[in-house]
């Protein structure tokens, strides 16, 4: 049931009015009424703020549900990332700054990137990936993967980017979805001072993966791994043997900049397509008015680039922009948990843009880590991924912010591309809440009949028109995408609840699919009880996400053994390590419990609700269609 009364809480916070005035957005009521009053100039506006190869005929073409952008228009967004600003005053600018596990650092120029990125795009070319090509990366967080994806988009070919915490099976389903011709991987990720190999991973995923030509290996450990002649490439011979110049691929608004497979509510991800035009307005435009990135900031997003905030956050939008970022391949609380509290005053570090469940682990450490470490640098605080809760939200703006900075809590999906609501800059805070769309996002939240839900009552999340960045299709899935853009009057449905007050501010309350988020991941039910099921001792699984005051949710999974399968502390350890093999260490359960039955209806689906109700005590509902 998603209407139901909620109790909303009424705080508020006004940041300083000087950071309206000095902010990019200095009125985002006039910009949203400017939108209403003629939508399309309000993006034609913002495109012309990039450099386009050929310009655009037409702002937009919507036939329900497919959307064109910047129609015609030619344009490459490595371009506008790199060279843009390699051939003016940013030249000598930092564009990126790495700090390693180790506590190495490199930094390079916009112009040392460039050169990076040309000669990398050069290699790839070398192994005959073309435009239009998917090209997989699975790397750990370093300024190799930013340097891969860019050669992606600087050639056209189509990066789908897995995060290195996922194990092979869930590697092997991406790289064989998509078709990749290409992979890209390193010798091994660091994390907590310990090497952890990615490459036999990847290795074991190449299993009957017919697409792939080569891989490509960036290789950091001593003694180096060794390559198969003719098929394994290293990252920095493959370089080196080719020219330096590349110039960058005419590519068409619509032409596909990368997949990205985000989970699905059945046992396959769905790789999620964006394109090239839309995307590069629509990730440039909210880093400049709602992450307010100046010239002068040193940026950070602690996200990875194998999500979508990464991608969005971490390289296009901020680099479209001409920032300073920052990353890290570091944990949170290695060596200590005042690690990331020292990167801030080490680095300046102006703007930080990290996770609700981040912000709960240093609430639980204390201030102390915190208060070691000047912080004076920071200037905007940023959330995503899950509910900021009111005191997650309290702790980082006293402890943090020191009661001054602006925290943007900003809601958006991988099928979004880009922000859609959150508080503009100097906008008034309120604890809990995301805020309102941003100007150029309609949003509604409706009943089961699809008609608004008045303040106070929750309800779906839907998206009424179009926005530039959104996805243009699930891969080789249109039926899928269809879904998607299947709510009332033909709206988006984001499958998240949400409440709305008064002021129009919205709360998010959770998944009203069966996507479990947790420590801000999202995690299908189906992909991780198919895990489960491939076991030989499991007959049947369910999974169930209940609440959890660090990781907003943890998993928990109802396991059925087959016949002459005995319940042991051995045989649950050996199910959780099948999991962290198969799927990788962020689904794996944190409990498992062996049933004898399940709750199913009389049609056989499994019902999760009555399994997550008794757990919770709560009331399991409508039990009319359990089959006993
Ligand atoms: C959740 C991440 C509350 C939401 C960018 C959404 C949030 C899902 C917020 C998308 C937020 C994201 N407050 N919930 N500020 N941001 N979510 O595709 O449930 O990894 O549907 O994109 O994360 O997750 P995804």
């Amino acid at each position: 049931m998603s209407e139901k009364q909620v109790t909303l809480s009424k705080k508020t916070y006004l940041p300083d009015p000087h950071y309206r005035k000095e902010a990019w957005c200095k009125d985002a009521e006039h910009a949203y009424q400017g939108y209403l009053t003629d939508p399309d100039g309000f993006w034609a506006r913002i495109s012309h703020e990039l450099e386009w190869f050929e310009p655009w005929q037409k702002v937009k073409e919507w036939k329900h549900p497919f959307a064109r952008w910047f129609i015609n228009g030619k344009c490459n967004i490595s371009y506008n990332c790199l060279d843009r600003h390699s051939a003016g005053s940013r030249r000598n600018k930092v564009a990126l700054f790495w700090q390693g596990d180790d506590g190495t650092t490199r930094s390079y120029t916009y112009w040392q990137l460039l050169r990076e990125v040309e000669r990398f795009a050069n290699g790839l070319k070398s192994l005959g990936v073309a435009k239009g090509d998917c090209v997989c990366i699975y790397m750990p967080n370093v300024p190799e993967q930013v340097i891969a994806m860019l050669a992606c988009a600087r050639i056209g070919a189509v990066h789908s980017v897995v995060f290195a915490g996922f194990g092979s099976d869930a590697l092997h389903a991406r790289i064989t979805g998509a078709g990749a011709k290409v992979v890209i991987t390193a010798d091994a990720s660091i994390r907590r001072g310990k090497t952890i190999p990615l490459k036999p991973i990847l290795e074991e995923a190449l299993i009957d993966a017919t697409t792939v030509n080569y891989i490509v290996v960036l290789r950091t450990q001593n003694p180096k791994v060794s390559l198969l002649p003719e098929f394994e490439m290293d990252f920095y011979e493959l370089m080196d043997s080719v020219g330096k110049k590349c110039p960058p691929e005419n590519m068409d608004s619509e032409d596909p900049l990368f997949i990205l497979y985000t989970s699905g509510t059945t046992g396959q991800p769905k790789g999620i397509i964006h394109t090239t035009g839309g995307y590069m307005v629509g990730t440039y435009y909210t880093c400049k008015y709602v992450l307010d990135i100046k010239d002068s900031d040193v940026y950070w997003c602690t996200a990875d680039p194998g999500w979508i905030t990464g991608h969005s956050y971490i390289v296009y939008g901020p680099l479209l922009m001409g920032a300073t970022i920052f990353i890290t391949e570091g944990t949170p609380d290695y060596p200590d948990p005042g690690v990331w509290w020292s990167y801030i005053e080490q680095f300046g570090i102006s703007i930080m843009y990290t996770a609700p469940t981040a912000i709960r682990m240093f609430m639980r450490y204390g201030n102390e880590y915190p208060d070691k470490y000047n912080l004076e640098s920071l200037r905007l605080l940023g959330s995503v991924g899950e509910p900021l809760n009111p005191e997650a939200f309290e702790w980082f703006y006293h402890t943090i912010g020191k009661g001054k900075l602006p925290v943007v809590d900003t809601w958006w999906q991988t099928e979004t591309g880009m922000h859609m609501i959150t508080t503009m800059i100097g906008e008034p805070m309120k604890p809990g809440f995301a805020g309102k769309p941003i100007p150029g996002v309609l949003v509604d939240i409706v009943d089961k009949a699809g008609n608004p839900v008045p303040p106070g009552i929750s309800g779906q999340l839907i998206i009424k028109e179009p926005w530039p960045s959104m996805m243009r299709m699930v891969n080789q899935n249109e039926e899928r995408y269809r879904t998607y853009w299947s709510g009332p009057d033909n709206s988006f449905g984001a499958s998240d609840l949400a409440v709305r007050d008064e002021d129009g501010y919205i709360m998010i309350l959770g998944r009203s699919d069966d996507l479990i988020i947790v420590s801000g991941h999202n995690i299908g039910t189906a992909e991780v009880e198919s895990a489960l099921v491939s076991h030989k001792a499991v007959a049947e699984a369910a999974v169930v996400g209940i609440p959890d005051e660090m990781k907003g949710n943890r998993i928990l999974a109802f396991v059925l053994l087959r016949e002459g399968q005995i319940e042991t502390p051995k045989l649950k350890q050996d199910l959780i390590y099948h999991v962290r093999i198969t799927l990788g260490p962020i689904a794996i359960p944190s409990e498992i419990r062996v049933v004898d039955s399940l709750p199913k209806t009389r049609s056989g689906k499994i019902m999760r609700r009555v399994l997550r109700a008794v757990e919770l005590g709560e009331d399991p509902g409508d039990l009319s269609t359990i089959e006993e």
